[in-house]
């Protein structure tokens, strides 16, 4: 296993380019499962959960040719309906297969994701969704068996706003008997990308990016040739590189429509953000002000960015309420926080940071993702080395992180543990 070193204390400068959207890219990538033809992909990001999911739509007999950032998958043959524990495990995004595989097939078998860092994570919506749609579904042995003549559109409402539950009714609806209306819907950009891509595959998707989707059923879906969206959570990161290094960078190929939240607290706290043409320029202050910040589904602050943020505001004058109104255990990365000297008290769901202690570097280890880019971020401004551990946990989510923070000026380096 590797780990990262980060020397603290060094100002961050330039441009950093901003890489496709982990988390369009994976939807639009099983979206291939609903046609035989042969689907070009652009801009996809070299990620782990990229490579995982190009593994799981192999399994499932899909040929995935890769060339740089281009994919082409074509899903002619598909030879099994099962996703097994071993990739859902791995990733909880596999569950996406399910809607697809049984539009397409009228069965799938994908293993139950169970627990993970950030909470239990449940998919019973995406099950309940399935179930009104006419899916008959069973649990047996740790695998969710599905199996459906052929699916009928239905009024779906979503107790909760899910994600990639939207996505995986999306999916299933597509080919299904007469019109689905999906309410409460997940209002995400990758979302709308989704919807994209099928209405270019010949899907009649309406009002995507709004709570009310309507999907109109169609008999027979073609292929589809798009570019990935950027990732406006990797964009949003080093926004924050900027703001907590004091630094000055353009943040190139990002999509300010689609980061209004995370720039107006990046503004609040005092940094400059300015929108240019193909992107962003954020230049941070001598000092950061304390905000506070509720965690909330699109167009509100993202979760996938709490724990970065936690990380800016250890650095700010005065207290800041972080409330985590999505995941019921997102808070992993404070007693790493802590480690480095951080003031922060979480009650339930909220953490309260008192800024101003000096954070020093110490070793750390990363738990998942968005913990791992901040403990990045407090290490860039930390005094002294930081070492974090279990460091793959951050390839899941951001291409080449390493070389594009050391492209604007920082020192870090991978070692084995
Ligand atoms: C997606 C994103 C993830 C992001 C999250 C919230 C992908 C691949 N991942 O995850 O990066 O952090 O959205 O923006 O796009 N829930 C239920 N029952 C369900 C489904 C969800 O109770 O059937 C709950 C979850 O436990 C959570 C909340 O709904 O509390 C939102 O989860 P959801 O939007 O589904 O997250 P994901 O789609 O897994």
């Amino acid at each position: 296993m590797e780990k990262l070193i980060v020397e603290g204390g060094h100002r961050l400068e330039g441009t950093v380019v901003i890489s496709g959207a982990k988390n369009a890219a994976l939807p639009i990538l099983v979206s291939s499962l609903l046609t035989a033809g042969w689907n070009v992909y652009q801009n996809v990001p070299d990620l782990r959960d990229v490579r995982t999911i190009e593994r799981l739509l192999v399994d499932l007999g899909a040929v995935v040719e890769t060339t740089g950032s281009e994919v082409k998958v074509s899903a002619n043959a598909i030879s099994s309906h099962e996703a097994s524990y071993e990739l859902v495990k791995t990733m909880r995004a596999s569950v996406l297969v399910l809607g697809p595989l049984l539009a397409r097939l009228g069965k799938a078998r994908v293993s139950l994701p169970g627990g993970c860092a950030i909470g239990a994570r449940p998919i019973d919506l995406h099950l309940k969704g399935l179930e009104q749609m006419g899916a008959d579904i069973s649990l047996e042995h740790g695998y969710i068996d599905a199996r459906a003549d052929r699916l009928k559109g239905a009024d779906i409402y979503f107790d909760i706003v899910t994600v990639t539950g939207t996505e995986n009714l999306m999916m299933a609806a597509v080919l299904a008997d007469g019109e689905t209306t999906l309410k409460n819907a997940a209002r995400e950009p990758e979302v709308v990308a989704l919807a994209e891509t099928l209405n270019q595959m010949g899907a009649e998707i309406t009002g995507a990016g709004t709570p009310e989707i309507v999907i109109r059923g169609v008999n027979e879906l073609g292929p589809a040739s798009v570019t990935i969206i950027p990732d406006r959570i990797e964009a949003g990161t080093f926004m924050i590189a900027a703001a907590i290094t004091g630094g000055d960078i353009k943040i190139a190929g990002c999509e300010p429509r689609h980061m209004e939240a995370v720039i107006h607290k990046v503004r609040q706290v005092g940094v400059t953000v300015k929108e240019e043409p193909g992107g962003l320029h954020v230049v941070g202050g001598e000092a950061i002000s304390s905000v506070d910040v509720k965690t909330v589904p699109y167009p509100g602050f993202p979760t996938d960015m709490q724990a970065q943020f936690m990380a800016l505001m250890c650095f700010a004058n005065g207290l800041s309420v972080i409330s985590e109104a999505i995941f019921e255990n997102r808070f992993i990365h404070v007693s790493e926080l802590q480690r480095m000297g951080a003031n922060i008290k979480i009650s339930g769901s909220v953490a309260m940071v008192r800024g101003g202690t000096r954070l020093a570097g110490a070793p750390v280890m990363a738990t998942d993702l968005r913990a791992s880019a901040s403990l990045i971020l407090a290490a860039l401004a930390a005094e002294g080395t930081t070492e974090i551990s279990r460091i793959y946990h951050i390839d899941r989510g951001y291409e080449g992180i390493g070389k594009k923070l050391a492209e604007l000026g920082a020192r870090l380096w991978r070692v084995q543990e």
